[in-house]
């Protein structure tokens, strides 16, 4: 069956979302179609068509994302469904080549997305480069060994937190490998605050500090004269041990909350380490966070920078495009990276280089695994010292 594809237009739209939704399960309403469209360009999207009819979709929200030491401009690709009668026969594959051959031509140094299912995009050369957990805690069984100073959060409505709050994000967000910036349409969608965003909960409450904010829903639950309200944090954004200690000693306080849980919460967060019995803060569930898939090596190579000086060859074996001898020297304060014709010290596919890149797995864990070769192993734990980053990767924005 002939199947093309073309890029999307605004008249699309209709049928992209209800493909879209009825792929995902839900049916998009009016306003949510709306709103969704305000942070959408119809043009970045991709669709594929048996005659009139639009059986897949692909797309992306243009980003720009932390790096160890810089940033990077990513496609963050979202959106991507194929109709249920019509899958298994490659349009998934298509759509994917397509698109990510259209950002081959445009020079755009690597691709981002956050995955459904885990099989999936692995095929396509993206790797899982940061992890999100579900945290747990039981609020009335942890204290902070260190009282913070509730005196300075604030407890802020959605208006007054929509001023206030991008500049915290920016100052996190730049201490933050992988975390994703947020346009003001971005921001202006999210403290909407409608109905369709609540998933069965109240609406967002926030508590800011000059240095961090957390924004929360409640799930009642009365619990027959036992109160267990279940707290919900949306957005978990902290910059400063005091902003964390401040807000935790608030957080700690929600009289009537039971539970308090998140997949916001870093897997490195301090929390564990500062209260009485770090036994209390679950995880409950590791999973993948963001993917990354290469395409301009040098672009993305030096755009970051490295934790100990590195002077290697790296070679990137790429299904899709062609395998490639890279030059790479850097360190703490510059990185350069160039094609080259020397011999590779460090061998690895694009996925492999895509899930090390934000400086939270491991390249030795990868050559443990038969995933990265070489033949001087001391040049391998070198690179796995110099991609570590600082921090654990968080994207820190669903999309
Ligand atoms: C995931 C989805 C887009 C796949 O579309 P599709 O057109 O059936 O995929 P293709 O036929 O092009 O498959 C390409 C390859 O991916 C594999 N694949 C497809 N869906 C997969 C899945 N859910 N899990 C693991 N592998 C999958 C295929 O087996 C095939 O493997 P190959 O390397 O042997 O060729 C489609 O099933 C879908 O819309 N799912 C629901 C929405 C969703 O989860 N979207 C992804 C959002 S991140």
């Amino acid at each position: 069956m002939d199947i093309p594809i073309r890029r999307a237009n605004a008249a699309d739209f209709d049928a992209v979302a209800e493909l879209d939704g009825a792929s995902f399960g839900f049916q998009y309403s009016g306003d949510e179609l709306t709103d969704a469209l305000t942070i959408i360009d119809p043009e970045r999207f991709f669709i594929a068509t048996d005659g009139e009819r639009i059986v897949g979709v692909t797309g992306d929200y243009p980003f720009t994302m932390t790096v160890p030491g810089g940033a990077l401009d990513v496609p963050g690709v979202t959106w991507v469904s194929v109709d249920a009668t019509y899958r298994r026969r490659g349009i998934l594959r298509e759509l994917m080549q397509r698109q990510l051959t259209d950002y081959r031509e445009q020079g755009v140094p690597a691709a981002i997305l956050t995955a459904s299912e885990g099989g999936i995009y692995g095929r396509f050369g993206y790797g899982a480069a940061s992890r999100v957990r579900k945290t747990v805690l039981d609020r009335r069984r942890v204290k902070l060994v260190r009282p913070g100073e509730a005196g300075a959060v604030t407890r802020a409505t959605t208006a007054q937190a929509r001023e206030l709050i991008p500049a915290i994000h920016d100052r996190w967000r730049a201490q933050t490998p992988g975390a994703l910036n947020r346009t003001d349409a971005w921001w202006d969608l999210l403290c909407l605050d409608r109905e369709y965003q609540r998933n069965g909960m109240s609406g967002l409450f926030f508590l800011l500090h000059d240095d961090g904010f957390v924004s929360y829903r409640i799930k009642s639950d009365w619990g027959d004269g036992d109160p267990r309200h279940l707290c919900w944090i949306v957005d978990y954004v902290i910059a400063s041990p005091e902003a964390h200690s401040a807000l935790w000693q608030v957080l700690l306080g929600l009289d009537l909350v039971g539970t308090i849980e998140s997949f916001r919460i870093p897997i490195d967060d301090p929390l564990p380490l500062v209260v009485n019995d770090a036994r209390q803060v679950q995880t409950k569930h590791v999973g993948d966070g963001v993917w990354v898939r290469p395409l301009d090596v040098p672009a993305m190579l030096s755009a970051r920078r490295y934790a100990i000086e590195l002077d290697t060859v790296i070679e990137v074996v790429d299904d899709l495009f062609g395998d490639g001898r890279y030059w790479l020297r850097g360190g703490p304060d510059a990185a350069t990276c160039t094609p080259t014709d020397r011999a590779a010290d460090v061998v690895l596919d694009a996925a492999a280089l895509g899930s090390v890149y934000l400086g939270g797995s491991r390249l030795e864990a990868l050559a443990r695994a038969g995933a990265v070769g070489g033949d001087d192993p001391r040049r391998i734990a070198r690179l796995d010292r110099a991609l570590l980053a600082d921090r654990e990767p968080v994207h820190g924005t669903a999309f």
